[in-house]
């Protein structure tokens, strides 16, 4: 593709999503735990989340996602010549659980590999494969936020159980040449790792023979992703030379109401332009923006044409943004 010198944007051409059946209400937790349905919902936005059973999985999950994404593309599935899957919580240490999703899909060309920056995976995977194709390396690319989150909670910590849920979305990236300005338009990345210590989990294969639990700091990394994310919302909008009234959909990383109404805020955003999943799903890390985003289309909010800016923060820390003309 690159040898014709013809320049490669990233059009969005479908996307899907895949939720566990059990649904597991804050009152159910209240039955569990010392907790309230009013302190979780109050504190985060959270009503309900899905938690994954038994033989449901991070790739199973994603599997779902991913062919409910291509199907909406009108693609097939061998037309798929790269899959990268955000996660924190793969099948498996390795293989990587994006080849899994692969060979589920009977894809049997091109490359598949999991991208892990937590919360923040799902920009991270998009700006990949976006360079992939802007590249001219690759045609269309699946782009999969998939996280199991409830295998490492530590179901005796309220302070952090309560927060997360299961869920998978994928989007099929394709490179297009047409002179339109639809496509992906900017990705902006950050990491800075002093801040390691304020969200992880204290297990992994290099440091324990356990997977360990999510650790948190919730106070700490609530302060750290108003700021982080406001900034990545300038940056994004400076770097397009637009407003902040440009932007017709917001469509940020589901971790806590809270965050979400203290950035729109800062930032001069409408509330009516944040597309909301938290309450259904609560946080489910890398899966949490293409959540958001296959509801937002199936309720005929987000049309041909929008700017979407999609952004995230999460462990690390890590975060950043997206840019796209739908
Ligand atoms: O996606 C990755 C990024 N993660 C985030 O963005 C999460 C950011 N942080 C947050 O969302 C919030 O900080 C939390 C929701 C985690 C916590 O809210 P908070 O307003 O910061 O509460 P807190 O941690 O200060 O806890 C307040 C009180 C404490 O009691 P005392 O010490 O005031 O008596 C906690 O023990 O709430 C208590 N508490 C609970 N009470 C009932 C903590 N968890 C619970 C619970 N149910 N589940």
């Amino acid at each position: 593709m690159s040898s014709n010198n013809k320049i490669y944007r990233s059009i969005v051409s479908g996307v899907g999503a895949s939720l566990p059946k059990e649904i597991v209400t804050n009152k159910d937790l209240s039955m569990r735990m010392d907790t309230s349905e009013e302190w979780i919902e109050e504190r985060t936005g959270i009503k309900e989340r899905r938690i994954a059973s038994e033989g449901e999985t991070t790739s199973s999950l994603g599997t779902e996602a991913a062919q409910i994404a291509i199907n909406n593309s009108g693609l097939k599935n061998s037309d798929i010549d790269l899959i990268v899957l955000a996660t924190a919580t793969p099948d498996n240490t390795f293989p990587a659980s994006a080849t899994l999703i692969q060979s589920s899909l009977g894809i049997e060309k091109g490359y598949a590999y999991d991208m892990q920056a937590v919360c923040s995976g799902f920009v991270f995977a998009v700006e990949a494969a976006d360079n992939a194709i802007k590249a001219g390396n690759i045609k269309n690319a699946l782009v999969i936020g998939s996280e199991t989150f409830s295998r490492i909670l530590d179901w005796d910590d309220r302070s952090t159980c309560v927060l997360f849920g299961d869920g998978a979305g994928a989007m099929v990236l394709s490179a297009s040449s047409d002179d339109t300005n639809r496509g992906v338009l900017s990705n902006h990345l950050h990491s800075d790792g002093r801040y390691k210590d304020l969200l992880y989990v204290d297990g992994g294969p290099s440091i324990s023979n356990q997977v360990g639990f999510l650790r948190m700091d919730g106070k700490g990394v609530f302060k750290h992703a108003v700021h982080n994310l406001s900034s990545a919302i300038i940056e994004a909008i400076d770097y397009n030379d637009l407003t902040i009234d440009d932007i017709d959909w917001f469509v940020p990383h589901q971790a806590n109401i809270r965050i979400l109404e203290a950035v729109s805020k800062k930032v001069g955003l409408s509330k009516d332009k944040v597309i909301i999943t938290l309450d259904k799903h609560a946080n489910t890390s890398a899966a949490s923006i293409p959540l958001a985003l296959y509801e937002a289309i199936e309720n005929d909010k987000i049309k041909k044409g929008d700017l979407v800016l999609l952004e995230a923060m999460g462990g690390g820390f890590s975060w950043g943004s997206t840019l796209i003309r739908w």
